[in-house]
């Protein structure tokens, strides 16, 4: 069973001057199996670099975290810095990065180093995000909201043991992202994978997450709280509105007690 263990995790920055920031102040969380988690926080919370730490950009101070992952099947692995997973890890950003010279398809390909299979994977994914048609062009061709679809294809068709994915969709107008989360819950209805999911939309949090962790100012973990809502889930669920609007309101106590 794949899983992202963090342990104690603390994380300062120093300026220029030595003085140090602490942004992580001893973070435990744990996230395995087939779960969605998502982070949600006040800006400055820590959120991204969090992920960061666990996608190994970032470096940290103390603590541990350890990928692992499901056992797999003998495809690439990633090992980052300090050797600390075993894991397949699979990314969407905020922006899709793909290579605009590379056509849809030759992107999928590319970061599946074309292994044996691939084009069918790609071509799975493609049509569960609905772009089957578009495999032959080349991004500038297609629309933001498309681009970011690609983005999610191309992240699953690696078949990640695990997903890390950051605000993906803050770049979106409201109705792209609505479309977009429904083409997320759907693939991963479809294909899961243990995902660790960074935003500061509560909405998106409460239609995607098995379990929502809220960080608080200061990167400590705030509360934990576990989703246990009918899949697959729609913005207009008047149960999604209602837990969507308790946590809204926790949050704001949360914001004023930092302000
Ligand atoms: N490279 C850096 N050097 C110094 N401080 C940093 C650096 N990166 C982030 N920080 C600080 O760390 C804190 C957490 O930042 P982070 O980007 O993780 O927050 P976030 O929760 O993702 O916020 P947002 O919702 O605005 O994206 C902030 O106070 C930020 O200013
Ligand atoms: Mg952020």
């Amino acid at each position: 069973m794949a899983s992202i263990e963090i342990r104690d995790l603390v994380k300062d920055f120093h300026d220029r001057s030595g003085n140090r920031t602490r942004v992580i102040d001893g973070i435990d969380l744990t996230i395995s199996g087939e779960t969605f988690v998502s982070v949600v926080g006040p800006s400055g919370s820590g959120k991204t670099t969090l992920l960061n730490i666990v996608s190994g950009i970032e470096t940290h101070s103390s603590g541990t975290v350890e990928l692992t992952g499901s056992g797999g099947d003998g495809g690439q692995k990633r090992s980052d810095p300090g050797n600390r997973s075993d894991a397949r890890v699979g990314y969407v950003f905020q922006d899709p990065r793909l290579l605009p010279w590379r056509t849809v398809m030759a992107n999928l390909g590319f970061v599946q180093h074309e292994r044996p299979g691939w084009e069918d994977r790609a071509r799975h994914y493609l049509d569960l995000v609905g772009l089957s048609h578009c495999a032959d062009r080349y991004p500038a061709q297609l629309s933001g909201g498309q681009q970011q679809r690609i983005g999610i294809a191309r992240a699953f068709a690696v078949e990640p043991d695990i997903l890390l994915m950051d605000e993906p969709f803050s770049h979106l107008d409201a109705m792209t992202s609505r479309t977009l989360r429904e083409h997320l819950e759907r693939i991963w209805l479809e294909s899961r994978r243990t995902v660790m999911f960074v935003t500061h939309d509560v909405t998106e949090a409460v239609q995607l997450s098995d379990r929502i962790v809220v960080l608080a100012p200061g990167g400590t973990v705030h509360e934990i709280i576990d989703v246990d809502l009918p899949r697959p889930r729609r913005a207009s669920d008047p149960a999604v509105a209602v837990l969507q609007a308790e946590i809204l309101a926790r949050f704001e106590a949360l914001e004023a007690a930092a302000a």
